[in-house]
């Protein structure tokens, strides 16, 4: 498992793309929760943040892709709007241990 953060370090309803473990990541944080996507659009297959900044929309419900706005749903990375609607985004399996964030 490799360390890639603590919790505490992304705020919540905001997202946060980082590369770690040869992966480019996107760290969810919603309402609290945490979760992890692979930061690869399934419209591209390219980054969702060219731009750089966090993604999220409608006070941290949505993600939005920066390259044609794709939308997708926080906590499950489905795609609801945009050109790779029905899709979605790749989970990564991760565990807390206490505030730290392990990738399994
Ligand atoms: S690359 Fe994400 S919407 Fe086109």
């Amino acid at each position: 498992m490799s360390l890639i953060g603590n919790i505490e370090d992304f705020p919540d309803n905001s997202t946060h793309g980082m590369h770690s473990a040869g992966l480019a990541l996107l760290i969810v944080r919603r309402a609290g929760e945490l979760y992890i996507y692979e930061n690869n659009c399934p419209h591209t297959r390219e980054t969702l943040d060219p731009e750089g900044g966090s993604l999220a929309v409608s006070g941290g419900l949505l993600i939005q892709c920066q390259r044609h706005s794709a939308e997708f749903i926080a906590e499950t990375g489905e795609c609801v709007a945009g050109p790779c609607q029905g899709e979605a985004l790749t989970a990564i399996p991760f565990t807390l241990s206490g505030s730290d964030i392990y990738l399994d």
